[in-house]
């Protein structure tokens, strides 16, 4: 796909600029396709940033990202396996190297990790440290259950975490915590940054860029790949209207793997993470709205504020760093049956707002998926927002994530469901299950069987009954039909126990789903 002109007046670029150890990088002529990793390994030849799987799962790749927020730098570690270089663009990057003071002094995060004994074997640990970092630059000093949920993408096979968790709790603590510059200074976005934060800001505004981010770089066959990355709504949607075969890209952490495990060429892609439309998140009276561009990490409290159930499943999502980059726009759009948000979407008659050009349509989202893989998407449109309805407080809410591993594993089944008690009746029933068919797909049968039906230990029964006409789920590694189909029926039971002789939904304002 050649490059397109530019519209209208809009300036573009054809450099990526980031920030790395104080100094603007400046790239052009990157393959789109290369992972920060493989930059970082084998063109900077800065080897501490490790790869273990290349797939996001073991955490030995993690790096830490800052980005513009107002006045102050925000800070998330990421996955730098799945990530690809242009996505760099506007940010500054902390590399394990990055650490380390001019004068040779430890950060905190090392010098603890040293003093706890914490550096364990030389894979895991830059991995580990960066973790740590990103939690030491964000947020005030956590609670034990808070550092394991942070370490939850970091995996340790050799001793054990420990000495990772006690360092995590003994950095805040360290005499050298004014070396180096370092200090520990959560990030608030109302509180002032500090002089070292001041020039990060600068650095950052500096490179700030207005237009379209459109670069050219040769695959290694000798051709060319394409890659845009828009500022707004409008010419992300020009994009990929004139574009329909590229590649839309969110946080990459499906698209990530297509590329480091598949090995397939994405010869065109774009990348919406730069559109600032799509970053909205805001509830009104009735609705929860939730750009395409909005990581897992952002929209988790405010879910989980209306839906602390939806929110305990963001907990177990992934892991941090994954979070940190997954859309919900993108585990919606790339439709996997044993994506996570779906179940919980459909059951509260979640919506998305799809956009092509300047038209918009908004479509329930069970009717978005129509086989395995394959959706309601138009050549040239894209998910625009997810709107989730907020609830009458008169109607029931839950929902269970079924995994091997509580942390950092894909759900075996996961089962979500909505109704309401009216009389003891069930009325405006809405039950869905992942991991049961090759769609998110809803129980109709078993929804028909409870509708206006007493909720009582027989009506269950039924249903028990009805969930088997519904679904004929498969085996794989993950669990094998019987297996499925006994905890989807169970489930069913497990919500009659939960929520028999209590109607109305709980609602927890204010809660931090991260540390209760
Ligand atoms: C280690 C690991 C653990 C994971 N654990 C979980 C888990 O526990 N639960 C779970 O559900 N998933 C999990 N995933 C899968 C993945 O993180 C999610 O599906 C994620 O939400 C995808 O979002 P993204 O922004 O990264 O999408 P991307 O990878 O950027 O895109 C995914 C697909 O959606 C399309 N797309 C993205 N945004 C749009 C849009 N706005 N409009 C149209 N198309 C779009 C892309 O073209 C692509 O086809 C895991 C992945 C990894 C690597
Ligand atoms: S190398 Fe394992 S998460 Fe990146
Ligand atoms: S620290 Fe690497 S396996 Fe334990």
């Amino acid at each position: 796909m050649p490059a397109t002109k530019q519209s209208g007046s809009e300036t573009r670029s054809d450099a990526i600029r980031f920030v790395l150890d104080g100094e603007v990088q400046t790239l052009r002529g990157v393959d789109p396709n290369t992972t920060v990793l493989n930059y970082l390994r084998e063109t900077l030849r800065r080897t501490g940033t490790k790869e273990g799987c290349a797939e996001g799962d073991c955490g030995a790749c993690t790096v830490v990202l800052g980005e513009l927020d107002g006045d102050r730098v925000r800070f998330r570690a990421i996955n730098s396996c799945i990530q690809f270089v242009p996505t760099l663009d506007g940010k500054e990057l902390y590399t394990v190297e990055s650490l380390r003071a001019p004068d040779g002094a430890l950060h905190p995060v090392q010098r603890a990790m040293v003093e706890c004994h914490g550096s364990q074997c030389g894979f895991c640990t830059p991995g580990f440290v960066m973790s740590l970092f990103a939690l030491y630059k964000s947020e005030p000093v956590p609670t034990r259950s808070r550092i394991n949920d942070v370490l939850a993408g970091n995996l340790c096979r050799c001793t054990g975490y420990r000495p990772i968790i006690d360092a995590a709790e003994k950095m805040y603590h360290s005499d050298s915590e004014s070396e180096g510059g370092w200090t520990h200074r959560p990030y608030e976005a109302s509180s002032e940054a500090s002089s070292g934060e001041s020039e990060s800001v600068e650095r950052l505004r500096g490179i700030q860029r207005h237009g379209t981010l459109a670069i050219t770089g040769p695959d290694l066959q000798g051709g060319q790949r394409v890659y845009y990355a828009p500022k707004s709504l409008s010419d992300l949607a020009e994009l990929v209207n004139q574009h329909p075969e590229a590649r839309i890209l969110a946080g990459g952490t499906d698209i990530g793997l297509w590329v480091t495990k598949h090995h397939m060429d994405l010869d065109a892609i774009i990348y919406l993470g730069d559109v600032e439309e799509l970053q909205v998140l805001e509830a009104n009276e009735t609705h929860i709205e939730v750009g395409a561009a909005v990581t897992v990490t952002a929209a988790h409290h405010l879910i989980a504020e209306y839906y602390p159930d939806m929110g305990e499943m963001y907990r177990r999502f992934a892991s941090p760093p994954i979070r940190n980059a997954a859309t919900i726009g993108g585990n919606v759009a790339n439709g996997s049956p044993i994506g996570d948000s779906m179940p919980g979407l459909i059951a509260l008659g979640s919506s998305l707002i799809l956009r092509k050009g300047a038209d918009t349509r908004e479509l329930p989202l069970d009717e978005f998926y129509l086989a395995y893989q394959q959706t309601a998407l138009e050549p040239g449109e894209f998910v625009e927002r997810v709107r989730i309805p907020v609830e009458p407080t008169d109607r029931i809410f839950k929902m269970y994530k079924i995994s091997k591993r509580f942390d950092q594993d894909i759900s075996a089944v996961c089962g979500a469901f909505g109704f309401r008690l009216n009389d003891g009746k069930m009325k405006d029933v809405r039950i869905c299950y992942g991991g049961m068919a090759a769609i998110p797909k809803r129980a109709a049968e078993c929804e028909k069987t409870l509708e206006d039906s007493s909720w009582s230990e027989v009506t269950v029964a039924r249903g028990m009954e009805a969930l088997d006409r519904d679904y004929e789920p498969i085996d794989d590694m993950r669990a094998s039909a019987g297996y499925r189909s006994l905890v989807t029926r169970n489930l069913l039971r497990k919500l009659f126990l939960e929520t028999s002789g209590r109607a109305g939904r709980t609602r927890v304002l204010r809660q931090d789903p991260e540390t209760g």
